[in-house]
């Protein structure tokens, strides 16, 4: 079967920048992406996009109302296609049984109902979400379940590995594209047919095809072992900051190691982003279901020490601004989760903001991406602030760098932009302009101690003992 018509359900970060590449590099395919929320849709309608990716636009603008178009009329969108992609968030619950750690799976399942009410022909149906194991069994179930007659539905896992930051050169030269399916005959021809989209720009051999349920774990374990390797590099800088290792040496040191490799062994405040934290507890979910309580506490571990990263961080801040920082002024250069994108989902930022505003401290932050009400948004969360007029009484956004260290009795760098590296910043003009002592705290190892050193400052950097001294 060829495909000639692909619609995705979910205008996210993951929907939005893959299907958009879909139409990119496969012309003779229409690609309609759609949504519920109508704001979203009309930002990808406009000149202004609902998510910041370095290349999104060049990709959507060379295809909007050519192959690629966005809607909110879901249902059309199903009724056309001879694909559809179930690209809706998957958060953790906050409520109910497995609140904590199991997958909110209600969109997944309202997409799914959704596509057997409508759909007037046979299609077939990719998970792009991630999702514990098994649930394609449950969408194949309810597809079954409330479709018109002679009707088929073929399921497909699909896992997205992009990465926000680099989305759109993850999607033009993936590591790899992973496809499952069941192992019938049915299932083997629909497989072919995304695997025959995909070869449009990806080598096949870059194409892994396997059964339906180790396509779903692949995903959960693949973002379980890198977040297991920054908490692992993060409990190692504990250690160095205790004993005068340098952590960026450690990491070098192993790194080289063909075995290990160097990637993903940058010390920091901690992970953050939408994923990392939600498909380990999944994992962790999945294990205590199946009885398997080492397994479980395993992998909560690596989210244990994440947490445990942040706290140490604000501790030390604490500590070296002589126990308090009440009424002290703290510039926060960052606020998305990591450099390139304006996604703040599960950022270290909110909590050590939350953790600065219960201190009493004056925060004046600045990011060079992320919007200023979902700034408010985030803070505003139940069980970060006490409510919306302390956040405001705390909180300052500034438009630059400079004007937030203005006066500043501290600088925390907690989003490592390139625009905060001290090859691009005046340091020395932000050191005129604070408090003295003038302290910065380096969370995300960006910064060149010595020479800040050199003009003045007071360098705390995590994962290096501070052999200078601070006082
Ligand atoms: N963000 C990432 O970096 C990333 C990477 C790989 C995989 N994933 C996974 O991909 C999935 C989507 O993530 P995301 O970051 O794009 O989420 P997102 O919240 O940015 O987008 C999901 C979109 O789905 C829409 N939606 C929900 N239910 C719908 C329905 N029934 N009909 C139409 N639209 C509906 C929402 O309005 C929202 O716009 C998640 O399972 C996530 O774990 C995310």
């Amino acid at each position: 079967m060829t495909v000639k018509k692909i619609c995705c359900i979910g205008a996210g970060y993951v929907g939005g920048p893959t299907c958009a590449v879909i139409a990119y590099k496969c012309p003779g395919i229409q690609v309609t992406i759609v949504d519920l929320n109508q704001a979203r849709i009309d930002a990808w309608n406009s000149d202004n996009l609902p998510i910041y990716e370095p290349g999104l636009e060049d990709v959507v603008f060379a295809r909007r109302g050519k192959n690629l178009f966005f809607s909110t009329d879901v249902d059309k969108a199903i009724n056309d296609a001879d694909l559809i992609f179930v690209s809706v968030n998957t958060p953790t619950k906050k409520t109910g049984m497995g609140a904590g750690s199991a997958a909110d799976l209600a969109y997944v399942e309202s997409a799914t109902r959704r596509i057997a009410e409508v759909a007037t022909s046979s299609k077939i149906v990719v998970e792009k979400s991630t999702v514990p194991c098994r649930t394609a069994q449950s969408m194949r179930t309810i597809l079954e379940a409330n479709c018109r007659e002679n009707i088929r539905f073929d399921i497909l896992s699909n896992p997205e590995f992009l990465a926000e930051g680099t989305a759109i050169t993850d999607l033009f030269n993936p590591d790899r594209v992973l496809i499952g399916a069941l192992q019938t005959e049915e299932g083997l021809k629909a497989q072919q047919a995304l695997v025959e989209i995909y070869t449009h720009w990806v080598p096949i051999e870059r194409v892994i095809t396997t059964n339906l349920w180790s396509s779903e774990l692949s995903k959960l374990a693949a973002n379980a072992m890198l977040a297991q390797r920054i908490s692992s590099i993060n409990a190692l800088s504990a250690i160095c900051e205790a004993t005068g290792a340098d952590v960026d040496e450690v990491a070098y040191a192993c790194g080289r190691d063909s075995r290990i490799g160097p990637k993903f062994l940058k010390a920091s405040v901690g992970f953050g982003g939408s994923c990392f934290q939600k498909d380990i507890l999944n994992l962790v979910y999945l294990a205590e279901q199946f009885h398997l309580p080492e397994v479980a506490a395993y992998w909560r571990q690596v989210v244990i020490m994440n947490e445990y990263q942040k706290e140490r961080f604000v501790h030390r801040i604490i500590s070296t601004l002589f126990n308090t920082i009440t009424n002290k002024k703290i510039a926060v250069l960052g606020f998305a989760f990591k450099k390139d994108t304006g996604d703040t989902r599960e950022s270290a930022a909110i909590t050590l903001i939350k953790d600065f505003i219960q201190e009493h401290a004056r925060v004046h932050l600045y990011d060079p991406k992320v919007e200023h009400a979902q700034i408010y948004m985030d803070l505003i969360e139940p069980g970060v602030a006490d409510s919306k007029a302390q956040v405001e009484k705390h909180l300052t956004i500034c438009s630059s760098a400079y004007e937030a260290c203005q006066d500043a009795d501290a600088v925390v760098v907690v989003t490592e932009w390139d625009e905060f590296k001290d090859t691009h910043l005046d340091y020395q003009k932000i050191y005129d302009s604070m408090h003295k002592p003038a302290f910065i705290f380096d969370g995300r190892l960006i910064l060149d101690a010595p020479k800040l050193r050199k003009m003045g400052f007071k360098v705390e950097v995590i994962g290096k003992h501070n052999l200078a001294g601070t006082a």
